[in-house]
């Protein structure tokens, strides 16, 4: 489960705290300038998607909300469009409390796509009217808005030809995948991987990139995402609901695992010995791993624009492709999410922002 993850995670708030702290300037500006007799002047704000409490869908709320201000090092993002991923109906939901928690009302999402309006000081590499897109730290988020922080070490230029629905579709998953394939388990021309949920906003990627490195792929799905997933370069696709995957895949060097319960375990077996299992959503006992001589690691995805720029060469050159399968307008945020909750999204769901 993720929530394992958790300990992982710095619990700070630093957009929630700035934005305290801008409505307390506003407030104080507002009562400077009542006592020379002017009229008040408002704060800056957008229109965005918060939640005030944690819970069910009806929790996400599309209304005003202070506009942010870049600070140091970071960049004001005009949003043009929110990538939605699990994560964020199960930071909605209270899943994470504990571990992640946010002071309310917070602004959700972590993807995002959109044109620079604003840099912070000694911001170097974007200035204003540049295209980005950004996966936004999980203890911040802060997408679902107009306007979002977006760090200068986060941001990549947005890939040339992409549009910005396909860019906001693509940093969470896809730097998960990078992350899990190459920087845990060093995948490697010639190896095969295992990618569990193959049409997933994850799997999709994963799939595609594994392929791009030169690996065999096989990959899990339902019959109805196989020839999806086969078009993303599988080399074979399983339909888990038919056959117990470990039946008939053997001898791999990587599993990826993207979805957790049974399916992390189960997946010793195919691994071949000094092979690894990566998972992201599983919770893994590391005796089933050792006793046959294989490895087992989790992974939390980490903001990284560096690799997110790679990512974006990688889209230009047309080795990798963002699919998505929904595009619904922010406000219907709540709508998106019920989509995310259901485990049967192929690719991803994007809001539509300006
Ligand atoms: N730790 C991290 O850093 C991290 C990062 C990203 C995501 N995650 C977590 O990883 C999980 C996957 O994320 P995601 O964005 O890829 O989710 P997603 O896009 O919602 O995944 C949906 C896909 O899962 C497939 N699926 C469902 N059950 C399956 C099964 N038993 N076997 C094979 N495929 C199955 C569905 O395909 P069918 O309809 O064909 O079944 C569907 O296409 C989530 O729990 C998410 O929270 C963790």
């Amino acid at each position: 489960m993720d929530n394992q993850l958790l300990p992982c995670l710095p619990t700070s708030l630093s957009k929630l705290s700035r934005l305290a702290v801008l409505g307390a300037v506003a407030a104080a500006a507002v009562i400077g300038l009542g006592t020379h007799g002017a009229a008040p002047v408002p704060p800056a704000t957008m229109k965005a998607v918060r939640i005030h409490d944690y819970g069910d869908g009806s929790k996400l709320v599309f209304e005003d909300a202070p506009k942010p201000s870049p600070a140091k090092g970071e960049l004001l993002v005009k949003v043009k469009a929110a990538g939605v991923n699990p994560v964020d109906w199960k930071i909605r939901s209270g899943m994470f409390r504990g571990g992640l928690e946010f002071t309310m009302p917070a602004t959700l999402g972590f993807d995002v796509a959109g044109e620079v309006a604003e840099v912070g000081e000694g911001v170097k590499r974007f200035k204003e009217g540049d295209k980005v897109f950004a996966y936004l730290a999980l203890n911040r988020g802060g997408g679902y808005a107009e306007y979002a922080i977006v760090t200068e070490k986060e941001a990549a230029a947005m890939p040339k030809e992409l549009d910005f629905v396909k860019a906001a579709a693509t940093p969470l998953t896809a730097l998960t995948a990078w992350q899990c394939l190459f920087d845990v388990a060093k995948l490697g021309k010639g190896q095969t991987v295992l990618v569990h949920a193959g049409a997933g906003g994850v799997g999709h990627f994963a799939v595609q990139l594994a392929k791009w490195k030169g690996a065999r792929v096989i990959a899990t799905a339902s019959a109805a995402n196989s020839e999806f997933v086969k078009s993303l370069g599988a080399d074979e696709v399983i339909d888990y609901k038919a056959v117990r995957f470990e039946e008939v895949v053997k001898e791999v060097d990587v599993v990826l695992d993207t979805v957790g319960e049974d399916t992390t375990n189960r997946s010793a077996a195919v691994l071949k010995k000094g092979g690894i299992l990566v998972s992201i959503a599983g919770d893994p006992d590391p005796a089933k791993f050792a006793e046959r001589g294989v490895r087992v690691a989790m992974h939390l995805v980490e903001p990284n624009g560096e690799q997110l720029a790679k990512i974006g060469k990688l889209i230009e050159s047309g080795d990798i492709k963002p699919h998505v399968s929904q595009e619904l307008p922010l406000k219907d945020a709540a709508k998106a999410h019920q989509q995310s909750e259901s485990g049967r999204t192929r690719g991803k769901i994007v809001l539509v922002v300006g």
